[in-house]
């Protein structure tokens, strides 16, 4: 069975290990990425006809409510990672 994936912050790590195995397997998947670290992550598949990619911030609910009404599974992987964290904060309380 095909289904419609929506993986948010699907350009990062995970994403780029996980997009090309959903497509491969037939499902049809778009990313919801606002490209944090300028990555090209998903080049390898970005012409195949099963994906979409969407350049937008995953907090903003304008953004998300369309893209969940027309997916049937959610993958959420967007985050800022720990390497974002200064020295001043992380010896913050
Ligand atoms: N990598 C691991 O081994 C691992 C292990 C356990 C849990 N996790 C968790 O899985 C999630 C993804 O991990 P990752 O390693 O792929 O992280 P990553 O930093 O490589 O990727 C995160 C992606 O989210 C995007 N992003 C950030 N803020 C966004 C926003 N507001 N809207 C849209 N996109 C946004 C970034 O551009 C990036 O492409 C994180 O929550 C992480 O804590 C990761």
């Amino acid at each position: 069975m095909s289904l419609s994936i929506l993986v948010t912050g699907g350009a990062g790590y995970l994403g780029s290990i996980m997009v090309p195995d959903l497509l491969g397997l037939g499902h049809k998947v778009t990313v919801l990425d606002n490209f944090l670290y300028k990555q090209n992550s998903l080049a390898p598949v970005c012409r195949d006809p099963n994906f979409q990619v969407i350049n937008g911030d995953a907090r903003l609910a304008e953004t998300v409510a369309p893209l969940l009404a027309k997916s049937d599974v959610v993958i959420p992987l967007g985050s800022r990672s720990i390497s974002w964290v200064t020295a001043s904060q992380s010896a913050s309380p």
